[in-house]
């Protein structure tokens, strides 16, 4: 009986040597696919690591300027206009970050027009900035100003507004653009005035400055939302500048031509706080007798939810400053910069507009 055992415990341990031998020898063995997997996953892996390293350098080393790694910078901002409550607290935060971080800020402001919005770049790179942040009033004028800083060797950042990609692109000609989604914020105002509305109105849209990347885009977002709603027409669509005053003379001529108005889409909230002191010179009254969407979400803007003249806002963040240094510094560190960097932003109607009104602008 002992015999019996002994015999078939060497049997097993045969059994098992032989076993783990043919596993070791040959790559058909039960473990090897899971191996050569591992094996192809982890040189897959390396291959995309690679290949993403490969598209970092390019981006690093596509031929923009670097930054220096420094405790404190100097850096200019173009600033396109200084007229509305929006451009004001973009440039405070510009401002106050600057400060809080103990950089110089050179500040610029081009008062509405392009030239001089491009000879303030000039100026700039003249004083040897170590970058600048440009909102460029319109898409196409700023690109060669763009491109003299780039020949100078100084970095771009473009803030809020961006360029004709056609002609500069974030990564080649400047850093990145950051700001928000201005397609998504007119396709955010057109859903909520086709479900206000029921799919039905006429519509005067003011525009904002013409040749202004969110004047283009936010006509776009929100005029390819309503294609699919035909009972939503825009009876007229003009330029009003993104100031109240040219809003309200806008919509006082506009009113003649088309009384039949029963919605406004204003490019920004001063357009349509203009909109709403010309509807009621002409005895209308907004919120009721004509609807009113718009941008930005500044305070009289919010206001103006909760009083029910302005039935919904879509947030445009002008707060740029912490954002604005924090990657410069990642620049100068070496980092990856996304050649774009959107905003989240928010949308206020009647349910939350007292929650946002004590810290709006
Ligand atoms: O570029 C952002 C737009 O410009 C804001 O909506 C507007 O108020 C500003 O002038």
């Amino acid at each position: 009986m002992i015999k019996h055992y002994r015999r078939l415990a060497l049997l097993t341990v045969l059994v098992l040597t032989l076993t783990l031998l043919a596993a070791c020898g040959d790559p058909t063995a039960t473990t090897a696919p899971a191996a050569t997997t591992a094996t192809k996953a982890a040189t897959a892996a390396a291959t995309t690591t690679a290949a993403a390293a490969a598209t970092t350098a390019a981006v690093a080393n596509s031929g923009l300027p670097k930054i220096a790694k420094k405790d404190k910078y100097t850096v200019g901002f173009a600033q396109s206009e200084s007229n509305n409550p929006w451009r004001l607290a973009q440039s405070k935060s510009m401002q106050d970050e600057a400060d809080k971080l103990g950089w110089k800020l050179v500040v610029t402001d081009a008062a509405s027009s392009t030239a001089k919005q491009a000879a303030d770049v000039e100026s700039m790179i003249a004083q040897k900035v170590d970058a600048i942040f440009l909102t460029p009033r319109e898409e196409k004028p700023l690109v060669p100003a763009i491109m003299k800083a780039k020949a100078a060797g100084i970095p771009v950042f473009l803030l809020d507004r961006n360029v004709d990609q056609t002609l500069a692109q974030g990564g080649k000609d400047y850093v990145t653009f950051i700001g928000s989604d201005f397609v998504l914020e007119g396709k955010q105002a057109a859903e909520w005035l086709i479900k206000q509305t029921g799919g039905k109105g006429n519509i005067i849209e003011l525009l904002g400055s013409t040749g202004a990347s969110p004047a283009n885009d936010r006509r776009k977002g929100f005029e390819d939302a309503i294609v699919g709603t035909p009972g939503l027409k825009i009876v007229a669509a003009q330029d009003g500048d993104f100031t109240r005053d040219t809003g309200r003379k806008v919509m006082e001529t506009l009113l003649q031509a088309h009384p039949e108005v029963t919605v406004v889409y204003a490019h920004n909230d001063e357009m349509a706080l203009g909109a709403i002191a010309a509807l009621q010179a002409a005895g209308k009254t907004p919120g009721k007798d004509v609807i009113i969407v718009s941008i930005d979400g500044e305070k009289d803007g919010i206001q103006a939810v909760i009083d029910g003249k302005i039935g919904a806002t879509v947030e445009c963040n002008p707060r740029f400053g912490p954002k604005a240094y924090e990657t410069l510094v990642k620049y100068a560190n070496g980092d990856t910069i996304p050649t774009k960097i959107i905003n989240p932003d928010k949308f206020f109607d009647i349910s939350n507009a007292k929650d946002f009104i004590a810290a709006a602008y």
